[in-house]
Order: C-alpha cells, then structure tokens, then sequence
C-alpha cells in the first residue's frame, strides 16, 4: 500500500492507476463502517484510494477538533488489511495554504438539520469533498448512509458542479445491540454508552409501526422522541421525519421514501443516527 502525502504526489500516482479508481474519503479512527466503504470500492473498482484528512473547516469552534481521535499507525494498518491500494494522508497546510479565497456553498437541502445545528459545517465538508475529488479524480467515491444528509449534500453538489464523479451511498454498519458505529463512540461513558441505545432502539420501534402502517410523520418522531426523552442524559437536538430527496420535513401522511434522523448529546459527544422508510 502506497502512502502519499502531497497534492503533487497524489497527481503522479493517480496517472499511473488502472481504471475505475474508487475513492474513500474519511477522517480516520477507523472502524468497520469505514472498512465497508473500502470493501464495497475493492468490489467495484480496480483501485481504491482512501484518504486520511481530520478536516478543520467542518469543525465549528466548540466542536471536538483538537480531540478528534487520531492514531495514523492504526489507521494505516487497517486501511492495508483491507486492501487499500493508496492512502492520501495531507497535513491540514497541504489543503489549506494560506490565501484560499473560495468556499463551497449549499443552499437548501445543507441548510436543514446538521446545517442548522452545525452552521458552517458543510461548507467545510463540500469544500474539502470538492478538493479530494479534484486532486484524487476518482470514477466513484463511496460515502455511508450513517450521514444520510452528508450524503445526499455531496450528491447534490457533485450534480450541479457537474463533476464526473458517480457517488455511492453504502448501509449503516452496527454493533450487535444496533448502536451505529462511530469515530465518536469512544468518547461513550459505559453509563452514556447504555442510554445510546435508545437511539437505534427508537429507530427500530418507528420501523416497526412503519410496516404496521402508521404514516403519520408526528407520530413516527413521537416514538423514537419518546424512548430517547427517558434517558436521563440524553439530549435531543432533532428527531427529523423528512423526504429523502430534499430532506424537507414532512406533514400530513408519508407517502414516499422518507429519513428518520436524529442528533442526540451526551455531554459533549454528539451521536446521529436515522434509517429509511420506504412505504
Ligand atoms: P468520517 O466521519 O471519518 O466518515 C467517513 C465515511 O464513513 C463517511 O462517508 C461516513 O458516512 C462513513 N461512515 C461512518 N460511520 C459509518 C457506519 N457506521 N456505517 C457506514 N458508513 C459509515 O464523514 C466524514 O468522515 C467527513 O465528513 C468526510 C466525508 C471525510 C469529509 O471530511
């Protein structure tokens, strides 16, 4: 497995790889949710290239940046273990030299729920996206639907930018209890960690009136509201019943595909977590 870590660098190696090359962009502290987005690249793809890049600019400034975790060593091993052909790991200068005067910005769909509790957020994310993908060129970049709006945000920029680019949204990956998998779970208390649960549990419940045939959108965000309420250290920012698409909250009945998402703190570890619900 390669290493590179300049732009200049990244260019020359990106030359001499065979089509399609696949992409995974990340920030390390990897587990197996990231290594599902390699897998599923080393299927599809002749050569996968990930990147390792804790992006400041997607940190707001009372966020967890300068604890992000990082463990580079660990990171490589792993990326190696499943069958990284090349990782571009940059320092933050390499990206960001002094003087960048421009920005990628997203109305809409960014502006709601992780915009609206992260302002600037996405900005930094599409801002960075943009640059991986133009200093890397990959055919496909592979993102998880554990960050359903990160998601359809790159896929909406990657359409109006009209970048060539095919961007692949790959499942959520759990632990057996159904906690998703996060670079933050580390961050848990075992006391935090047991009162998490009622995140995905919340989800699952919604899933199971959902197929019962409850489509009213107040009463699906009441049931997963209600379980993370009971937890004393549980924090709501959002329970989001919203059109998968535009990720406009819906009213009325759901009648099609919708994202039941939520962000919930405990202490100062924010956790997100949603799933799908397609009638
Ligand atoms: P990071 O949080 O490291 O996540 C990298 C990729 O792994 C993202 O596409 C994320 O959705 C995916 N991922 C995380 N947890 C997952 C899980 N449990 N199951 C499946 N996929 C999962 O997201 C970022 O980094 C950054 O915003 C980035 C896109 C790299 C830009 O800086």
């Amino acid at each position: 497995m390669q290493i590179v870590r300049t732009i200049a660098e990244m260019r020359a190696a990106r030359i001499e790889a065979t089509s399609p090359v696949g992409l995974v962009p990340t920030m390390g502290a990897l587990h197996e949710g990231h290594l599902s987005l390699v897998a599923r690249s080393n299927e599809q793809c002749a050569i996968t290239i990930a990147s390792l890049f804790v992006n400041p600019t997607q940190f707001g400034p009372n966020e967890d940046f300068e604890r992000y975790p990082r463990d580079e060593e660990r990171d490589l091993s792993l990326f190696a273990e499943a069958g990284v052909d090349l990782v571009f790991a940059p320092s933050v200068d390499e990206i960001y030299p002094a003087g960048l005067v421009t920005v990628v910005t997203l109305s809409g769909i960014a502006e709601r729920l992780e915009g609206e509790n992260r302002p600037g957020h996405f900005d930094g994310v599409a801002t960075v996206v943009t640059k991986l993908f133009n200093i890397v060129q990959p055919d496909r970049a592979y993102f998880g639907e554990k960050d359903a709006q990160q998601l359809r945000v790159i896929q909406a920029m990657t359409r109006d930018l009209d970048l060539p680019i095919e961007v692949i949204g790959c499942t959520i990956i759990r632990e057996p209890d159904g906690l998703a998998l996060s670079s933050r779970n580390v961050y848990l208390s075992d006391e935090h960690r047991q009162q998490a649960l009622s995140l995905s549990g919340g989800l699952r419940r919604a899933e199971a009136a959902f197929d019962d045939g409850v489509r009213d959108p107040d009463e699906l965000r009441g049931m997963v509201r209600s379980g993370i309420e009971a937890q004393p250290l549980a924090d709501i920012d959002y329970v989001s019943l919203a059109d998968s698409e535009t990720l406009e909250e819906l009213t009325g009945t759901v009648e099609a595909a919708a994202v039941l998402s939520l962000a919930v703190r405990f202490g100062a570890t924010r956790l997100i977590d949603n799933t799908t619900l397609v009638p």
